[in-house]
């Protein structure tokens, strides 16, 4: 996977915010139709006499799609035909895979639940709904067009430092 510093070619879909012009490029070599619309498969809910209750699915689908990038295992989530997202794949709270995370909105905020112990994770922040001592890790998303090829870009800050050795420098 190489990365690109270039800015989005023509035809191009800014999707998150591209406001910083230094950020590499990675593609993941991902079609956005490739991943599942989670618009299609939120949970429902019914009202009981205790509240609002979660009907049970019987039948999961894995909304996640995981890619690793710059050294780095990423859950990447689709709701609606604009809105993408690329989150750490691995809970920070106990290391439940939340490219198998229910996609629910709480509080207007879009949110993956981990399925370990459904504690969601704001997508557009990587917030943490139950604790502000956790955060996932979550970077900006576009898609672009090369070579008449439309994949999934995640932008990083910089190279990863621990695919190196200390040597290399
Ligand atoms: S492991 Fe994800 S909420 Fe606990």
């Amino acid at each position: 996977m190489f990365p690109s510093t270039h800015p989005p070619s023509m035809g191009s879909m800014g999707l998150a915010s591209n406001n910083a012009p230094d950020m590499l490029w990675f593609d993941t070599f991902v079609h956005p139709d490739e991943i599942v619309d989670s618009k299609d498969h939120m949970p429902e809910y019914e009202y009981t006499v205790t509240g609002l209750k979660r009907i049970k699915k019987r039948d999961r689908i894995q909304l996640g799609t995981p890619v690793v990038v710059n050294g780095k295992a990423l859950a990447l989530f689709r709701h609606g035909d604009k809105h993408f997202f690329a989150i750490q794949q691995i809970c920070p709270h106990a290391g439940g895979n939340l490219a198998m995370g229910d996609i629910e909105e709480i509080d207007r905020m879009l949110c993956v639940s981990c399925p370990r112990h459904k504690w969601p994770f704001v997508l557009h922040t990587g917030d943490c709904l139950v604790t502000e001592d956790l955060r996932a890790e979550q970077y900006p998303v576009e898609i672009r067009t090369t070579n008449g090829l439309r994949s999934i870009f995640v932008g990083f800050s910089g190279l990863n430092q621990t695919l190196f050795y200390e040597d290399d420098f």
